[in-house]
């Protein structure tokens, strides 16, 4: 290369720095954050399905060249999709800009608990059930007096006469928490009263055997509490080893019994779509089993040779919201989306939902998934969300305090920080009012034994308590 050359190479090389400065500039990093990252990440950056970016915590390196290389390639085994294909790299530098700004501002204040909103059929007492917990995700209750919380991290809790006991239960399962791994969901047995039985939903991760990141997947036991101890535990649903997944993400996974002593539950797609329409993998599926693990003989794909034989709907994406209606034993189901397309659906045996063949949403990065949201042998949604709210946690309102509300449907939403009342009528959705807004991201709503509704809030790891206003 002579100097000439090399003096109109440096040019090009200055003006397109210019031109790519000046795009930057026009990018807004906060609007690409919210385009992009914040369904995952949380509109404040606070964190939600992945961590937050203003913790100060940075798992995969702090320096601005690990965090861009991140956001570039994704972390994908964890679920933090690539933007290479999406995102220029002017515009990756502006929503990098835009965290760092946002670092500066952490302990920025977050809504005080409101102590009552306004409904339409009530004015609400909105009351602390339980705090000081680590991200928890899902509440049962053994009587009146009694509730059980798990917290991802892999503590079973208990509340006992509005007192969170500060020993966790002893003894309870080995969880692997990582990504939106842990202690997932807990259940309490229909039959309680006579046989003790508790239900935990969990991601198990195999031995790791030197070769490489060993897979996981979700895997069900039951036992009993014992003297604040877990015990007599059996497993009643283990994924055959080789259908483990070696990404952290997806794991579903509610636990719901219908009428008939069926008991229903879910494992997300663990971050392979495709899988959710083979009957020979466990994820993206909705199983029913026996309470002791038996398998149905009748259930959809039972005879179908090499199927998983629990199976009982596919294309199921990832379910994180389960209820039996109390008066059908209809099994309803609330999933996540990608980029919008988050659903309710009616579950049914033998059904496909659709997932990825049909779908409303986009993939994170924006790229399509599929351009049918309709196809003959897919069920449609019974309603769904653009964009998504994040969907979490979902009970039928079964108890006495809110005669208005019986049977109608609560649904809770992490990104959006809401509980909603559906109104449901020949498998319609006639309307869908948000009851409770921005107290903090729900993992997990229902209704206790005592009537009350209990919203379990991931962050700020609290358990709230509606009642009606007298
Ligand atoms: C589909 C969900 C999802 C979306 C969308 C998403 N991320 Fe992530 N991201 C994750 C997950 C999961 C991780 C892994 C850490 C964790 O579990 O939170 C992660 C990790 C990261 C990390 C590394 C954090 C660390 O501790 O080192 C950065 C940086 C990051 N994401 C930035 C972004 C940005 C910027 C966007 C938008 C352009 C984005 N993410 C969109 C899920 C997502």
């Amino acid at each position: 290369m002579n100097s000439t050359q090399q003096k109109i190479k440096q040019l090009f090389i200055l003006v397109l720095f210019f031109v790519f400065a000046v795009q930057v500039k026009a990018q807004d990093g906060a609007a690409l954050y919210q385009q992009n990252c914040a369904s995952c990440h949380g509109a404040d950056l606070n964190g939600g399905n992945a961590a937050s970016l203003i913790d100060g915590v940075w798992q995969f390196g702090a320096e601005n060249s690990y965090i861009y290389r991140n956001i570039k390639f994704g972390i994908t085994h964890l679920g933090m999709p690539s933007y290479e294909a999406t995102l220029n790299d002017g515009e990756i530098g502006a929503i990098l800009s835009y965290i760092r700004e946002s670092e500066k501002h952490v302990g920025a204040v977050k809504p005080p608990i409101v102590h009552q909103s306004e409904t339409m059929d009530y004015d609400l007492n909105v009351e602390m059930f339980a705090e000081g917990l680590e991200i928890p995700w899902a509440i049962d209750f053994l009587d009146k007096n009694t509730a059980l919380i798990t917290e991802r991290p892999g503590s079973l809790r208990m509340v006992k006469n509005g007192k969170l006991l500060t020993e966790a239960v002893k003894n309870t399962p080995e969880v692997l928490h990582e990504g939106q791994g842990g202690l997932l969901d807990v259940a309490v047995d229909p039959n309680y009263d006579k046989n003790g039985w508790i239900y935990l939903a969990f991601s198990h991760v195999l031995k790791n055997n030197g070769e490489g990141r060993p897979g996981a997947m979700t895997k069900l036991v039951r036992g009993k509490i014992k003297d604040n101890t877990w015990a007599d535990e059996q497993v009643i649903f283990e994924a055959p080893h080789e259908t483990y997944r070696t990404t952290r993400h997806h794991y579903g996974c509610r636990i719901v019994f219908d009428p008939e002593g069926y008991l229903y539950f879910a494992i997300g797609e663990r971050g392979y779509q495709d899988m959710a329409q083979d009957v020979t993998l466990p994820n993206g599926k909705v199983h029913r089993i026996f309470p002791d693990g038996r398998i149905p003989t009748d259930n959809p794909w039972y005879n179908e040779p090499g199927s998983i034989k629990s199976l009982y709907s596919l294309g199921n994406r990832n379910i994180q919201g389960m209820a039996v209606h109390p008066v059908t034993g209809e099994v309803w189901a609330t999933e996540h989306g990608p980029m919008g397309g988050d659903e309710l659906n009616l579950i049914q045996a033998g059904k496909n939902y659709g997932w990825p063949v049909i779908t409303y949403g986009l993939n994170y990065n924006g790229t399509i998934v599929s351009d049918l949201t309709r196809k003959e042998g897919y069920e449609q949604p019974i309603f769904y969300w653009k964009p998504s709210t994040a969907l979490c946690g979902l009970d039928f309102y079964s108890g006495d305090l809110f005669p208005k509300w019986k049977n109608k449907l609560l649904v809770g939403a992490l990104k959006y920080e809401q509980v909603s009342l559906l109104d449901i009528e020949n498998d319609r959705v006639m309307y869908e009012e948000v009851i409770l807004k921005n107290q903090g991201r729900v993992r997990d709503v229902s209704t206790g034994p005592d009537g009350a509704i209990y919203v379990v809030l991931n962050n700020p790891g609290t358990v709230l308590r509606l009642t009606p206003k007298q």
